[in-house]
């Protein structure tokens, strides 16, 4: 019955808002995830079913939308300003009285504060019509900003929705963070594939809001916190507390910690509470926003051109501790760069225990003067890594100044270190150090991708000398690995099967594992694309390889020195009597057959992942957008496709089903 399919649509939505609420906004879930799971399938399956329905707030919408080639530029109708910094008491003193000076016909005992948490990531202003969601925004410069609008949308403690009534339109303000665990597990998968770690929440944050693929924004789970509003289209709120628990009803993720304080000293006695405190937050908080409560006395004091006279922010500074310097040890990365670390007599900072901090290089070393022995000063903010600040004097004795090594602490060839360049390296190729991390890179998730090689299996492999290079993992047998130790008998299966199946994992991958420096993930697919075949690329003159678009003379660079080493070859050419692939699949592409058309992918395709289906447009010089427009070319529809595919008829697009999308790119 289709009313009752509708009202189903409906109150599924309802239903699911709901349970978002519970479990991104109020933290306790009242279903399970399997349960939300079916709700969230069975209003899927209606929407394909009837298209027409689909509404923008529906749960379902969150990932998708339109991204452009940049985001669009906005101008904030109210200027987002900063915050005038304190970092010490007195300064936060010298506020207070600057407010008394400022309401000289105010009571100072009934002058209120709010303290907030003043949480460490981007700020944000979500606009709503008529109740619904219809525009997220950075700050930007606080006058203009990007319309972000498709990623913020993924995360799920925004409402896509409030009740319309009484904010007919509204601008709300908060802090998009990523969680702390968040932000280790995504460094941890980064530094898996051989990519450099975010210095910090707010930088992952901040990137994860600003890539165009609102699916990879999706995929980080940011948070948010509603602080305050833009404007509103009523103004009968008198204190800033009693917005806020306006917010909250309306389920704005208001954070939990906000105080109310009647007076001033009460301001002081927050500050110290959350010094420690705040290490215990699974979000970084940097200081506190204090606040004047009353909006009548805010208006009285208003704002300079940057920052309003009501409020200041604490800045806590970052933890300092004392400890010692117990070694200082050098670790060889996979290229063979050494970076000297120093092992530290464990102490208690920031929220954890802290017992290494890296000395980045030699010339560092050098400018703190840093000893083996020395008691130093440590200081860590949250997330961030650890530094050493500097030595303090004891007055005692001291250690001679640290040498680099003048071999590699592994394999004991002689380090150099080239011209302009900080680190030290060491250049055996063959450096057990290097190999390990070389094989750890090889096998990851975005190189050959095999599984069930980790570090503690490489570690017996290529200590035991059974491994010596790339092609050796090919002659593994499984009664061997089964011998290792900590490996049951069918992760040994396993294994061998996963370097089997990597044999077929195509020349970019194969390009990326081989680890030559500067070819990360992107360059390694062009090489393939271009060149087609290791061969080709190893023949082709230095002065050829350069004017590859995207390639330059650094990779190029590069590419020739890796070329020019023996060994390199030799594992080359045994990795390819092995039957490992090194040409890229298929005919070589008519250059540009799709160039310049716009494509869109909607459904589910059964032969392509999404990004497969979208390398095969793009490598035949077309381009991939996520939305339906009337200069979108053709439609590639699979199976359930949804709106996008509506949207297309409606336009008279050219749709393509899954087999018609094989023949054309065949065809290309
Ligand atoms: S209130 C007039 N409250 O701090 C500005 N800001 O330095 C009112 N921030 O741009 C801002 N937590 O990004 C406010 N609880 C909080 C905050 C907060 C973090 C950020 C915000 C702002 C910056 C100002």
């Amino acid at each position: 019955m289709k009313e009752a399919d509708k009202k189903e649509i409906e109150s599924l939505r309802i239903t699911l808002h709901n349970h978002d609420y519970q479990y991104y906004v109020q933290n306790s879930p009242s279903i399970s995830d399997r349960e939300y799971d079916a709700l969230y399938q069975r209003l899927k399956e209606l929407e394909t079913k009837y298209p027409q329905w689909i509404t923008e707030d529906s749960p379902t919408q969150r990932v998708g939308g339109k991204v452009e080639q940049r985001f669009r530029q906005i101008t904030h109708p109210v200027p987002m300003l900063s915050l005038d910094n304190t970092y010490n008491v007195d300064e936060v003193r010298a506020f207070h009285q600057r407010i008394k000076k400022g309401l000289p016909d105010v009571e100072e005992d009934s002058i209120e504060y709010v303290v907030e948490l003043k949480f460490d990531g981007l700020a944000v202003a979500l606009t709503y019509e008529d109740g619904k969601l219809v525009r997220g925004a950075t700050r930007g410069d606080g006058k203009q900003g990007e319309d972000i609008t498709v990623n913020l949308k993924t995360i799920r403690s925004i409402p896509l929705e409030i009740p319309a009534h009484p904010f007919k339109k509204i601008e709300v303000r908060g802090e998009v963070y990523m969680p702390k665990k968040e932000f280790r597990r995504l460094n941890a998968i980064r530094e898996e594939e051989g990519e450099t770690p975010f210095a910090n929440p707010r930088n992952a944050a901040a990137g994860a809001l600003r890539v165009l693929d609102p699916a990879i924004t999706s995929s980080r789970k940011l948070g948010i916190f509603i602080y305050t509003v833009g404007f509103l289209d009523n103004d009968n709120f008198q204190t800033h507390y009693e917005l806020q628990k306006a917010l909250a009803s309306l389920r704005f993720p208001v954070n939990e910690h906000n105080r109310l304080c009647s007076n001033f000293e009460e301001t002081l006695s927050i500050i110290e509470e959350w010094r420690n405190k705040k290490n215990d937050l699974d979000y970084e908080v940097d200081g506190l926003v204090i606040q004047l409560n009353s909006l009548a006395h805010r208006k009285m004091l208003g704002s300079t051109s940057k920052f309003p006279r009501w409020a200041v922010a604490y800045k806590y500074e970052a933890e300092q501790a004392e400890t010692e310097i117990l070694e200082i040890v050098c670790q060889v990365g996979r290229t063979g760069s050494i970076t000297p670390v120093a092992n530290l007599e464990p102490v208690f900072v920031s929220g954890s225990t802290v017992s290494r901090a890296t000395l980045h290089n030699e010339d560092e070393i050098r400018r703190k003067d840093i000893r083996v022995g020395d008691r130093v000063v440590i200081e860590k903010a949250g997330e961030i890594i650890p530094k050493i600040v500097r030595v303090i004097d004891s007055g005692k004795k001291r250690q001679p100044p640290f040498k680099m090594p003048t071999v590699c602490p592994e394999c004991k060839t002689e380090v150099f270190r080239p011209e302009g360049e900080a680190a030290w390296r060491c250049v055996n190729a063959a450096c057990p150090a290097q190999l390990k991390e070389r094989l750890k890179h090889f096998a990851s998730r975005k190189a050959m991708d095999i599984d069930h090689l980790g570090p503690a299996v490489i570690e017996q492999l290529v200590e035991s000398g059974r491994i010596k290079n790339f092609s050796d993992l090919y002659t593994l047998k499984q009664d061997e690995v089964a011998r290792l130790e900590r490996l049951a008998e069918k992760s040994a299966q396993n294994l061998i099967e996963a370097v089997e199946k990597s044999k077929t994992a195509g020349l970019a991958r194969l390009l990326f594992g081989l680890g030559i420096r500067h070819v990360g993930q992107r360059a390694a697919s062009i090489l393939a694309q271009t060149f087609r075949s290791i061969k080709a690329l190893r023949e082709t003159p230095y002065e050829e390889m350069e004017s590859v678009m995207e390639i330059g003379p650094v990779i190029a660079e590069s590419l020739k020195s890796f070329f020019d080493q023996k060994t390199n070859l030799l594992d080359i050419e045994k990795l390819e009597n092995m039957g490992i692939s090194v040409e890229e699949q298929g005919d070589s592409p008519k250059e540009g057959a799709l160039k310049g058309k716009q494509f869109v992918l909607t459904g589910t395709l059964s032969e392509f992942s999404r990004d497969e289906a979208r390398e095969k447009i793009e490598s035949l010089g077309g381009r991939v957008t996520s939305s339906v427009s009337k200069k979108t070319d053709y439609v590639v529809a699979g199976k359930d496709a949804g709106s996008k595919l509506e949207k297309a008829k409606k336009l008279e697009i050219t749709v393509w089903d899954e087999k018609e999308f094989q023949k054309q790119i065949e065809s290309a």
